[in-house]
């Protein structure tokens, strides 16, 4: 059942690809983006002034990057809560706004009582679900189903993947209803997306070194993420995925916080992890890799092949294929889970059954 791999999350690591590409392919189609099997209209996306992203766990990590990626291409405000917060904070929902439930199972309790908080509002809900018939899919308005397949690893990997694609489906066709997206541009992107499979399988092939790296961390008493924009909110899934299975202490920093305190936590050998995938940003978390590095820190740098000056600051480099700036968490996060696995399996851990946690959480 596991199809020869040592463990579950292994094996959904290299379903990736398939996972991605059957999502891209339930949703595009000629060339256009086409979400009529979730119920959601153009119109209804026309109409959008404000989205506001909903989830738990990596699902709202995936919500951060959304965030980033909505709000840049297609110029719509989004909010992101973790649904706990949400749901007791008596937010403020906008008129002509729709709220989006992120959730694998579909069943996670505090995600379903935000969804019921939505509704009660009068707000439409749009659900990104994998698991079909599930109670949030079926309470929402609208639901775009991942097709990720079933996952049975607690630490989630492929689910989270079809998630991103998600989110880039939303994005690409709010911008394109909205007028701020020509549609060359929208067969460039759906064309650079199509890509992602195989770009994904091309990391999978660095697991070797990435195993060799790992290994020596296993004794590692905190690990630090650092990145600024979407490389924050992979830094966010990267370190959960680090803390969830390996049990080391890890931390996700935006890199411009660094010296506003947590700097001060860096000792000799600390690993460091810059995240440094968007060109615009890369000097400036570069210059914080450096600031680390003078305390002492023991960097890795992850970044997109042709960016061969972080080699002159970080320790180990890893790099991904190059993308557009909007997808590269699909490419990015794939070594980081990468390397959340194999310090878990260094230590001998119970990978795809982590102490104290659920595959799915229904009590608040
Ligand atoms: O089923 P859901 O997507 O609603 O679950 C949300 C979180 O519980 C989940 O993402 C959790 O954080 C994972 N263990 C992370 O790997």
């Amino acid at each position: 059942e596991k199809g020869g791999y040592e463990h579950f999350m292994l094996k959904e690591i290299h379903e990736q690809p398939k996972a991605v590409q059957d999502t891209i392919g339930a949703y595009v189609k000629d060339g256009h983006v086409d979400l009529s099997e979730t119920g959601l209209t153009d119109e209804k996306l026309a109409s959008l002034k404000r989205i506001y992203i909903v989830a738990c766990g990596s699902a709202y990590h995936v919500g951060m990057v959304g965030k980033y990626v909505i709000e840049s291409m297609a110029g719509i405000p989004v909010e992101v809560d973790v649904a706990s917060e949400f749901r007791y904070r008596n937010p403020i929902l906008a008129e002509d706004s729709m709220v989006v439930i992120i959730s694998q199972s579909g069943e996670t309790a505090d995600s379903l009582a935000a969804l019921r908080l939505a509704k009660e509002r009068n707000v439409p809900v749009l659900s990104v679900v994998n698991v079909v018939g599930s109670s949030i899919a079926r309470e929402s308005d609208y639901t775009l189903y991942t097709y990720a397949g079933p996952e049975i690893s607690v630490a989630t990997t492929k689910a989270y993947s079809t998630q991103l694609i998600a989110m880039y489906l939303l994005s690409i066709q709010s911008a394109f209803v909205q007028g701020k997206l020509e549609e060359s541009c929208v067969s460039e992107l759906l064309a650079e997306m199509e890509t992602l499979p195989d770009k994904i399988s091309k990391v999978l092939d660095d697991k070797e070194r990435i195993q060799w790296f790992a290994s020596k961390y296993a004794n590692a008493h905190d690990i630090f993420f650092i990145g600024r924009g979407i490389d924050y909110a992979i830094s966010m899934e990267g370190s959960l995925k680090m803390k969830e299975i390996s049990y080391i202490h890890s931390e996700a920093y935006a890199a411009g916080e660094l010296k506003h305190g947590t700097i001060s936590l860096v000792e000799d050998g600390t690993l460091v992890i810059g995240v440094m995938t968007q060109k615009d940003l890369f000097e400036k978390t570069l210059s914080n890799m450096v600031e680390v590095k003078s305390r002492g820190a023991y960097l890795m740098g992850l970044t997109s092949y042709g960016n061969y000056s972080i080699e002159d600051t970080a320790d180990f480099s890893v790099y991904v294929p190059k993308t557009e700036k909007y997808f590269t968490t699909s490419l990015a996060i794939v070594p980081l889970q990468l390397m959340g696995y194999y310090v878990s399996v260094a230590k001998g851990l119970d990978v795809d059954k982590p102490r104290n946690l659920a595959k799915s959480v229904t009590v608040e």
